[in-house]
């Protein structure tokens, strides 16, 4: 099916520069971005954003990472864009990540792991909702 995700550059990769080289690969993927901005998350965005979360060890470090600059938020389109960006991106521990996506080329940290992408079609609904207004994402 056509599907849209909600992609994000997190702050470690907007800091390397690594932003142009992203959108580079999603370009020549083919998908279509229907949503893009740079975009510094509201802390209570970002509690929200990553609400599964909440109970984890980690839950403060990761809010303080993703709101420590700005993003990249990216709305995607294509067949199979959900699973194909996550694809793109490569395991979330980027020891794991294979040579070719963005992780496996670009990070080592698995809390500073350059990309974010919508697990689920719920999810994907619900994180695009939260980063773009109605009047952000072209139709
Ligand atoms: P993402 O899948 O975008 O959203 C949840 C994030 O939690 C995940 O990326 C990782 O960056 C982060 N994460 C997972 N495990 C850890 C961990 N042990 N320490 C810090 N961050 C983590």
């Amino acid at each position: 099916p056509t599907e849209r995700t909600f992609a994000m550059i997190k702050p470690d990769g907007v800091r390397r520069g690594l932003t142009a080289e992203i959108l580079r690969r999603i370009e020549l993927k083919g998908y279509r971005t229907v949503g893009l901005k740079l975009y510094q998350i509201p802390r209570e965005t970002a509690e929200s954003h990553y609400g599964e979360h909440s109970a984890k060890p980690f839950f403060g470090e990761l809010v303080d990472f993703i709101t420590s600059g700005p993003v990249v938020a990216i709305a995607l389109e294509g067949e199979n864009a959900i699973a194909g960006w996550r694809s793109m991106m490569g395991a979330t521990n980027p020891a794991n990540a294979a040579p070719g996506t963005i992780r496996g080329d670009f990070a080592t940290s698995v809390g500073e792991n350059v990309t974010h992408g919508s697990d689920s079609p719920e999810s994907a609904q619900r994180e695009l909702a939260l980063f773009f207004a109605e009047g952000e994402l072209l139709k």
